[in-house]
């Protein structure tokens, strides 16, 4: 049996629709990433949704429209995929890392405020795989200091404390519609806030830097001038083909959340009482949206003197599991231990301890909603079989 780390769902639908935008002859963005847009809106409970090519033009997007400069410094947590702290170098400015918790994999609001100097300009708390970090403390104490906040919630679809979505607390949130999220549409991601300045600030940067877009200039009289471009923007549109296909996913999106839960409460059960694997915690108020499963390989109370030895055994592990058709995958990156950031900014593994050990001893198992229940018996079953055979 081969069990893929996850699977996207679509169906007749998607292709159906793609089709009807080919026919209509417009194919850049226009009324189906209007709809997508209206629809994720709706959904997270947010007053601006802007679709963009990715999370990282998203990312990218924020700190433009936050006029982060060269020389600034933003916070962002040392445990997440590199584009996080490289929108930030695109800025001229600096990524100052802080450590998370491993319990939750996400970072905290004292790890953050540790961060901060006085060339703070914003700080980035990060939603990692479908949790939703500490966002409203972290907002809370960054507001009180002046300081902006961008929340990476690339993961973060379906995440949920209280009624407030992943990406709606800061200033501005960004999400994936990357194939490995909730929903794709390929490539793909969204801009949220609240703030209107910022929404339109953020809606002629995504176009150039242009006053009008190009289907309202193609739909009104005396389309043929171009608008103006107060700013110096970017070309970051989704196309209406990617759109459409949004807007479907945003019809299946409910329900391929449910599964996910219960696929993962599955999980649960059947991993409970694995005395060398911790499954994922979270705190009771948060609702999970699972983009992964994560769990960490610790059959012993993991450091940075124990963790080389662990790391070689979760590694055995993750080999094992392969040769037997099963896809694992690491949580995320340590990206200060990656070479750009460690060389850039002399950092070493033991700076941010918890995020050198989540790198090294993460496990993301297989989970995607038309997994069946014979798939995730074989990996539950192999999972044991292997971790008992090394351990
Ligand atoms: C935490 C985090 N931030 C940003 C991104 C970038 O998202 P995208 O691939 O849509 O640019 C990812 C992608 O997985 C991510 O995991």
């Amino acid at each position: 049996m081969r069990v893929p780390i996850t699977r996207p769902l679509f169906g007749k639908e998607e292709a159906q629709a793609v089709a009807e935008v080919l026919e209509s002859g417009w194919v850049v963005q226009g009324p189906r990433v209007a709809e997508f847009e209206r629809l994720f809106g709706e959904y997270a409970k947010v007053q601006h949704a802007l679709a963009t090519t990715s999370c990282t033009t998203a990312l990218h997007l924020a700190l433009r429209v936050l006029s982060v400069q060269p020389g600034d410094e933003v916070v962002v947590p040392a445990y997440t995929f590199v584009a996080s702290p490289n929108v930030v170098e695109q800025m001229g400015a600096h990524p100052v890392f802080c450590d998370i918790d491993l319990a939750t994999f996400n970072t905290t609001r004292e790890a953050m405020a540790g961060a901060v100097s006085e060339r703070t300009k914003a700080l980035m708390p990060i939603s990692l795989f479908g949790l939703q970090a500490p966002v409203h403390e972290i907002t809370e104490w960054a507001h009180a200091r002046g300081l902006a906040v961008v929340e990476d919630a690339a993961c973060a679809i379906g995440a949920w404390r209280g009624d407030r979505h992943a990406g709606t607390v800061g200033d501005i949130g960004c999400v994936s519609f990357h194939p490995r999220k909730a929903i794709t549409t390929g490539e793909g991601g969204m801009l949220l806030t609240d703030n209107g300045e910022m929404a339109e600030k953020a809606l002629a940067l995504r176009n150039h830097g242009a006053v009008r877009t190009d289907l309202e200039r193609h739909t009104t009289a005396g389309g043929f001038l171009l608008p103006d471009y107060p700013f110096a923007g970017f070309n970051y549109r989704m196309t209406d083909l990617q759109g459409a296909v949004g807007v479907v996913q945003m019809n299946r999106l409910r329900g391929i959340l449910e599964r996910r839960r219960e696929l993962a409460s599955l999980y649960d059960e059947e991993l409970r009482g694995l005395e060398w694997m911790q499954t994922p915690t979270y705190p009771a108020e948060s609702l999970h949206g699972y983009q992964s499963y994560v769990c960490l390989f610790a059959p012993e109370p993991p450091s940075m003197e124990n963790v080389e030895q662990l790391h070689k055994q979760r590694n055995r592990l993750m080999l094992d599991l392969e040769q037997k058709g099963i896809a694992t995958r690491q949580g995320t990156q340590a990206v200060h231990t990656t070479t750009y950031y460690r060389e850039r900014y002399g950092l070493s593994p033991e700076d941010f301890p918890n995020s050198y050990i989540a790198d090294r001893l993460s496990l993301a198992l297989p989970l995607y909603p038309q997994m069946t229940e014979a798939e995730m018996e074989y990996v539950v079953g192999s999972l044991k079989a292997c971790g008992e055979a090394i351990l």
